[in-house]
Order: C-alpha cells, then structure tokens, then sequence
C-alpha cells in the first residue's frame, strides 16, 4: 500500500498486486484466524448496500474482530454533524472506517481527520473494493492477471474508474465501449495510461460494443443507472440502448470468456437474464470474493499493528 488508506485503487502499486492476491486465496483457504483480534471495523454507509456491508461484516469476525454498522439515516454525515467531526470523534472508538458515500470528497475528508484508515466502500467517482474483488476472480478464473482482455460495456462510472485503474496497474488490456456523454473522465484515463506505459497494459475507448468484445477474455457491464442518479433513469435507458450485455454480444468474445458483473443487476437493462444465469456468468463466485479480497486488505491495514 502507498499510504494507510484505500481510497482509490491508486492508492496500491503494481508490486501489491501479486501479493494482494497472494494473501486473498491464502485467507480464502484458511477461512477464520485471530489476526485482526480486538480490532473494530466501523461501516460509515450513506447509500444501501448488500455485497459491501456483509462481506465487511462477516469478513472482519472471521479475522477476530468486531465491527459496527452505521446507516444512512444514523449519522447525518455533513448534515447533522460536519463529515471533519464525524471522522475525529469515530477515530478515537475505532480502528478503522470503511465508507460509502456520495460525493468523493467526504472519504477524503474522512481520511483526512479520522487518524485511522478510511476504506472508500464506494464513491461516486471509483468503488476499489469492488476493483480487488474483480483482480482476484479474473485471477483465479484466467490462471492470471498480466494479458488478459477485459472487455467493459457501458457506463464510464466509478466500477469502471476503478476497474480501468486495476486493469492498468495490473498488466491487462482494458476495453470499455460507452455512448457519447458516458465514457470515463479525462483524469483517470491518463493516469490509467501513465499506469499501462509501465506495465504493459494497453486501453482502448470506443462507441462500438462488439469492437470491445471481440475476443475478450473477459466480459463486464454495471448498471446505467447508479445509486444517486435514479432521476436520469430513463434517459439513460435511451442513451445505452445497443449497449446491452446479450447472447449475441457474448458470443463475440473469446469461446472461454467469462461473465462478470459488480451486481446488483438490473436484469433486461445491461444484462440479459441468459446471460447472468448462463455458463460463463462467474457473477456470484465474484460476489464471494469481495470478503475473500477485503480480507486480504484489512490485513494489510490492520494486522500486526
Ligand atoms: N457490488 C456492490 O458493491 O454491491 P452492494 O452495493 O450490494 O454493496
Ligand atoms: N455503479 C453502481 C455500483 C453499485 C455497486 C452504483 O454506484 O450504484
């Protein structure tokens, strides 16, 4: 790790890699331990969750240590109490934060007052749990991360930010075909590239699904609409017609590719119902690895400390 927080998945060099999914598939043989014993794991939530909230949850009591669940409607995060004060008086309850906001800001804020680390459980600008998750399933699916083709369809939101960034770091070729208006910012992608000159990834941008499919490895959608953006909902069904992840488009990848998907799905918009119960759809071993990849991250923020 660069620092003690996750706030980005650039927050993780190329080097960690290797040994983030070295440790992943140890912990996830071994199951419980007593490495993180008598730490406290606070889950700051503003938006729902199911995968991130029980993974944290059941994850951090298989390593020894407690945690406590913060909802939306509990804290008031900048309303009731400024984000800078919510940080300083968790900070001296507990080890660790692991958050899910809004705005990107408040889990830099967050990092920047608590005195402990902050874990971002998903922003709107990048969602790195969800990244480490991801490496770890196309790792253990693939036989390895460096080559591989990773075809993403749709929104250029945060999975995607964060999911260009890992891809990157990691030695794969990224794709991501999104409509106009949708890619992903300017900002990530050239650091994504910085990222790719190193390692020998490649990215590639285009309007065209099939172009990014077309012998991928790897086949991934998330949602048009995210959490936050339920008003644009219909636009944006509009807006991502064609870009939908079907029999047809999967058949264009590589005979062996996989499914993935972050979930939830929205089933008949992004994703076909064949296609998430079908053969290559891995979507539910992936959701599994998200407590085997945090656990792996919590170690490394936490352990021997
Ligand atoms: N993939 C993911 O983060 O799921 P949740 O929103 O259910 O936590
Ligand atoms: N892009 C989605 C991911 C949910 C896990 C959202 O932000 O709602």
């Amino acid at each position: 790790m660069k620092g003690k927080h996750l706030l980005s998945i650039s927050d993780i060099s190329d080097e960690d890699i290797a040994s983030f999914m070295a440790g992943a598939v140890e912990l996830k043989t071994r199951g419980r331990s007593s490495s993180l014993n008598g730490k406290i794991l606070a889950l700051l939530f503003e938006k729902p969750s199911l995968r991130t909230r029980v993974s944290y949850e059941v994850g951090m009591r298989q390593l020894g240590g407690e945690v406590v669940y913060l909802s939306p409607a509990e804290v008031g995060l900048g309303e009731r109490e400024s984000t800078a004060d919510v940080a300083r008086v968790l900070g001296r309850y507990v080890d660790a934060i692991s958050a899910r906001t809004f705005a990107h800001k408040t889990v830099e804020e967050l990092a920047c007052y608590a005195g402990v680390p902050v874990i971002n459980a998903l922003s709107d600008l990048e969602h790195p749990c969800q990244a480490l998750a991801d490496l770890l399933t196309v790792y253990e699916k693939k036989g390895g991360l460096k080559g591989v083709t990773l075809a993403f369809i749709g929104d250029g939101n945060n999975v995607a930010h964060s999911l260009l960034l890992a891809t990157a770091l990691a030695g794969m070729h990224f794709r991501i075909a999104s409509p106009a208006g949708h890619a992903v910012q300017e900002d990530i992608m050239r650091t994504a590239q910085e990222y790719a000159d190193a390692t020998g990834a490649s990215i590639l941008c285009t309007r065209e699904p099939s172009e990014a499919v077309r012998g991928a490895d790897v086949v991934y959608t998330d949602v048009w609409t995210s959490m936050g953006q339920e008003e644009e909902s219909e636009e944006r069904r509009r807006a991502f017609t064609g870009y939908q992840v079907n029999a047809g488009l999967l058949g264009l990848a590589s005979k062996d590719a996989i499914f993935m998907h972050d979930l939830p799905a929205h089933r008949g918009e992004e994703v076909t119902d064949d296609v998430m119960d079908g053969p290559q759809s891995v979507v539910f071993d992936q959701a599994e690895n998200r407590m085997h990849a945090q656990k792996a991250l919590l170690v490394k923020l936490l352990g021997a400390t």
